[in-house]
């Protein structure tokens, strides 16, 4: 198939490039480079620069690939930052995604494949969290994936765009030529290596007195290739809906950092800080829709697993991407 991907210069985005050339589709990557990385896209996707916010660039973009799918990872995603800039998060992930999806109609896209998170469940009421849980997020990042959740549902309902949004857990891990590198890094298992690597003499701990067993935030953490397997399987016609992606397994900042050591043979200096505000307390997946719906397998379960996966990027370039 002719696939779109926006953020395929992304660390999520560029994982399923790769997954989306391997399986024999071809790819064209749109991208604003702000986050993303120019040699993390594979060479044998097409890849034009233009950043959502480009009505007419986007739409020649388009207009030019003829997809039949767009897979619409492109957004904001920290937390933290949203809490400090919910505008920026507004604009860039409900606002800019609307001319996407308005140049996708217009250019009569089949469907879209939208990277969604737990996030926009808030506190869940229960875990695991299937994904009939009510909708209420803490955030104004979980709160603009709600609202362009919504907007894909009135599109279906009233232009016949078909969509599948993926409730993203913790993206984690690396392939072999791809990983993750933010400019500015606030994730917790790169931030972790980056003591390993020396590039950082602690790693803080944000949180230690949540009614958790060891006081800190617990997590569903999934590799992210398993992430990209996944979008390859919805690109199935009929295939659509809401689908939460994550492991079934909950672990505390506290059992990441000891896995990290294990993996890297080296002891990691930690420093408690307070908690970070938007932070839900637990998030675990279930999955069994995915699974059911998708014929989805998670290839890389283990937490050890993906912790070394990322390592072994994050060894291998200690420096992240040259761009
Ligand atoms: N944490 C630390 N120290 C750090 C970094 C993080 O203690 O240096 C803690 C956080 O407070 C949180 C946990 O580790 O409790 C995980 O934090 P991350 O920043 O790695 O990930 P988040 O859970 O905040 O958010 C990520 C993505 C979101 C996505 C969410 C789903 O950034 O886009 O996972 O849970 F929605």
């Amino acid at each position: 198939m002719n696939v779109v991907v926006t953020g395929g210069a992304g660390y999520i985005g560029s994982v399923c490039v790769e997954e989306l050339l391997q399986a024999g589709h071809t790819v064209t990557v749109l991208d604003s480079l702000s986050e993303g990385h120019r040699s993390a896209v594979d060479p044998r996707a097409r890849f034009v620069q233009v950043c959502l916010s480009d009505r007419e660039g986007l739409r020649s973009a388009i207009a030019d690939a003829r997809p039949e799918v767009i897979i619409h990872f492109a957004a904001l995603a920290l937390v933290s930052e949203s809490m400090a800039q919910p505008g920026k998060y507004f604009a860039n992930n409900v606002a800019y995604g609307l001319n996407l999806i308005e140049a996708a109609r217009e250019m009569g896209v089949r469907k879209l494949i939208f990277s969604s998170t737990c996030a926009t469940y808030g506190v869940p009421e229960r875990v695991p969290m299937n994904e009939d849980l009510p909708q209420q997020p803490i955030n104004p990042y979980g709160e603009s994936k709600l609202m362009f959740e919504r907007i894909l549902k009135w599109y279906h309902q009233i232009h016949g765009l078909e969509f599948v949004a993926f409730r993203y857990f913790n993206a984690a891990g690396a392939s072999e030529r791809c990983g993750e590198h933010h400019r500015v890094e606030t994730h917790l298992i790169p931030n972790v290596l980056k003591v390993v690597l020396g590039q950082a003499s602690e790693c803080s701990i944000f949180g230690t007195d949540y009614p958790t067993p060891d006081g800190t935030c617990i997590r569903d953490y999934i590799h992210v290739t398993d992430l990209a397997q996944a979008h390859i399987l919805a690109m199935k016609p009929g295939i659509a809906g809401f689908f939460n992606l994550g492991n079934g397994d909950g672990y505390s900042v506290r059992q990441v950092i000891q896995a990290c050591e294990k993996i890297t043979g080296h002891s990691i200096a930690t420093v408690n800080q307070s908690r970070r505000p938007g932070d839900p307390p637990r998030l675990v997946a279930a999955a069994d829709r995915a699974v059911r719906e998708l014929g989805w397998k998670p290839r890389y379960p283990r937490l050890d697993d993906i912790v070394a996966s990322a390592w072994q990027w994050h060894r291998r370039h200690p420096q992240g991407y040259p761009d």
